[in-house]
């Protein structure tokens, strides 16, 4: 009410409050509100400088918008596979891919687990390359490094980027996202790109785009941010809760768990083994619950990224995870009845 009443719809004082308050939440000199996850990636890698035709190390194994973007700018992405364990890239892999041509990484903190930050980071720093983690799926997840330090993942490499979609761990009622540095410099170049380019008012320096966040998202956004860390902790049981119903299965292998992530759970996914995955979907949905597919088609064999010339690279665990993974309903509503059902309408289909 207190944005309709003032009518200060964009960039009104809702947002600069959320952006203090996700700063500080964050432990970040600069969390910069935009329009939308994807936004949030173009807007980092114009900010960089990065030239048509440099290399940029992605998964192939992500949302399509993580990808997207890179090719989008003109820029060239280099897919490497991930981790079978964590879904995430797999860092040596990822050193092979370097060649003189590479000027960025982006990890991708897939389903609410933290990528290998502290690797990566290290081949970024030795190879001279920008990292920009794609934060949209685990905002409020903490990374511990091997000294005991934790950081939230977003805020680790050079940029991170993170979006506000209705069903993110902190989700807005509409379109929205946001842009995270500790760099003065580039922080201004970004709020630049995300406002037309615009040094002061009608001066434009750079080319830019139109990408801000509604005050009345804002303001939504503001006052869940108070309750992520109890959403986060709300989803960790639904997932508990899972694990125990699912331990020893032999067709079905729970979400994977590492000791420097505390998973936040965005996508509660598990691999099966020996099952007809649509068959159990489609049971599933005879109950009403959505099982959904994360991804049914990896990054490198999509028509889009046919210019590339990728289709036929090989990316092992990322096919062989294509195939098998299945998402199962996970928010911070479930109550123990509607888990109780979930699971055993799995079991039930797992050992016809
Ligand atoms: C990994 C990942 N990157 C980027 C995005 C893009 O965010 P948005 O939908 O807000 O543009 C999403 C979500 O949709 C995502 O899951």
């Amino acid at each position: 009410m207190e944005v309709i009443e003032s009518t200060a719809f964009i960039n009104g004082p809702a947002v600069k409050d959320f952006s203090n308050n996700l700063s500080a939440y964050l432990n970040v000199k600069h969390a910069i509100p935009c329009a939308n996850g994807t936004d949030a990636l173009q807007i980092a890698m114009m900010a960089l400088g990065l030239e048509p035709g440099d290399e940029v190390i992605t998964p192939s194994f992500t949302y399509i918008a993580t990808t997207e973007v890179i090719a989008l700018l003109r820029l060239k992405p280099v897919f490497v596979d991930v981790d079978a364990k964590t879904f995430c890239i797999d860092p040596e892999l990822l050193e092979k891919a370097i060649t003189p041509k590479t000027k960025a990484i982006v990890p991708v903190h897939l389903y609410g687990h933290a990528a290998p930050m502290e690797q990566i980071m290290k081949i970024a720093e030795k190879h001279n390359l920008f990292v920009i983690e794609d934060n949209a799926q685990a905002i409020g997840c903490d990374y511990t490094f091997s000294d005991g330090t934790k950081m939230k993942t977003g805020v680790i490499g050079h940029v991170g980027t993170t979006s506000f979609y209705p069903s993110k761990n902190l989700g807005g009622f509409g379109d929205g996202g946001a842009i995270f540095t500790n760099d003065d410099q580039l922080a201004e170049k970004m709020k630049m790109i995300a406002n037309h380019g615009q040094s002061k008012q009608y001066y434009h320096d750079v080319v830019g785009c139109n990408s801000r966040l509604d005050s009345i998202q804002a303001a939504v956004l503001n006052i869940k941010l108070k309750h992520l860390d109890e959403y986060a902790g709300a989803r960790r049981l639904a997932a508990d809760f899972y694990d125990t119903a699912f331990a020893n299965h032999p067709k079905i292998t729970t979400p994977f768990r590492a000791a420097y992530s505390n998973h936040v759970f965005h996508q509660y996914t598990v691999l099966l083994e020996n099952v007809d995955r649509n068959g159990l979907k489609e049971f599933l949905a005879g109950y009403k619950i959505p099982a959904m597919i994360y991804y049914p088609v990896a990054g490198h064999q999509q028509k889009m990224f046919e210019q590339f010339n990728v289709a036929n690279q090989s990316l092992p665990v990322t096919d062989w995870l294509i195939k098998r993974v299945i998402s199962l309903p996970v928010h911070t509503e479930l109550d123990h009845e509607q888990l109780t059902f979930i699971t055993e309408k799995v079991i039930e289909y797992l050992n016809q």
